[in-house]
């Protein structure tokens, strides 16, 4: 990821951060000492994996009271990944269909239910870990993406969150619609396009917004969105994570705690 994410070593990993203000820089109104906050912080800096985190006050807002605080560092940047997929890039309206490859894993969780929550037609494909997760969700449709992947009519927009071959991804272009669009977060390849037929390809480069992280925040306060914990890990393992997920052993969204 030295790439997209040119960190220097030695780093503190960890971009999802959930706290408390304990301390403010000159100038910072909008926040106080004592608030309970969320955010997705820059890739670069100094990460979350930490007592104490330095982040710029613009990207934080208030934490959902109706979770334990820890658990509300579990959305925000997969949050933001299947907001800014859908609406930003996919320009999804209701009635419309969408697509999600990818669905029952972490950031697709979301993507459902925002989707859903769109009044959107909401296709999902997943494996047999993950099926469940995604009815969960509220997909209309799930699709085993163990078999070729087909739909009855085209759709308005694919959202690929897989670790599909760029054949696989290529298609993934044929169920869309003329003139649709393909959002591609696995941007290690790009964004395949059909000019002909006006379809796009958009890649996904997350970004922090706190303006949308407060919408998200408030839709999970209400209980319109889920957020979905696996297991919770003692800062002191974080090395024993770590290795789960490079050996590809994660059972889900794992939230890091003080103690
Ligand atoms: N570009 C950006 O800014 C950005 C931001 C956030 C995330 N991402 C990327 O977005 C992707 C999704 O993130 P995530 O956190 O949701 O990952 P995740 O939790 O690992 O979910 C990935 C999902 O893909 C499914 N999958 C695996 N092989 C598949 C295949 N051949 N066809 C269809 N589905 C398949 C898995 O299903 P099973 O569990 O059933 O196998 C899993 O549910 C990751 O690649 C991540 O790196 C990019």
């Amino acid at each position: 990821m030295q790439g997209p994410i040119p960190v220097v070593l030695p780093h503190t990993p960890g971009l999802d951060v959930a706290g408390t203000v304990d301390a403010l820089g000159d100038g910072v109104d909008e926040i106080a000492v004592g608030d309970q906050v969320v955010g997705f912080l820059p890739m670069t800096g100094a990460g979350a994996s930490a007592e104490y985190v330095i982040a710029p006050a613009e990207i934080l807002t208030g934490a959902p009271r109706n979770l334990p605080l820890a658990d509300a560092a579990a959305f925000p940047l997969v949050g933001l990944t299947a907001w800014q997929a859908l609406f930003d890039h996919g320009k999804l309206t209701a009635g419309q269909r969408v697509l999600i490859n990818g669905a029952g894993g972490a950031v697709g969780g979301y993507a459902v239910q925002l989707a859903k929550e769109a009044g959107a037609h909401v296709i999902a494909t997943a494996g047999p870990r993950s099926t469940a997760r995604a009815e969960a969700a509220g997909a209309d449709e799930v699709l085993d993406y163990g078999s070729a992947i087909d739909v009855t009519t085209p759709v308005d927009l694919v959202v690929n969150l897989a670790p599909v071959t760029p054949e696989q991804l290529a298609a993934l272009v044929t169920l869309i619609r003329d003139g649709g669009t393909l959002v591609n977060t696995t941007v290690w390849m790009p964004a395949p396009s059909d000019e002909a037929r006006g379809v796009r390809g958009i890649n996904l480069f997350v970004r922090s917004d706190a303006d949308q992280l407060a919408d998200l925040a408030a839709r999970i306060g209400t209980g319109e969105l889920r957020v979905e914990i696996a297991q919770r890990v003692a800062l002191a393992d974080l090395p024993a994570l770590h290795a789960q997920a490079a050996a590809g052993e994660l059972p889900g969204k794992t939230v890091v705690v003080l103690s």
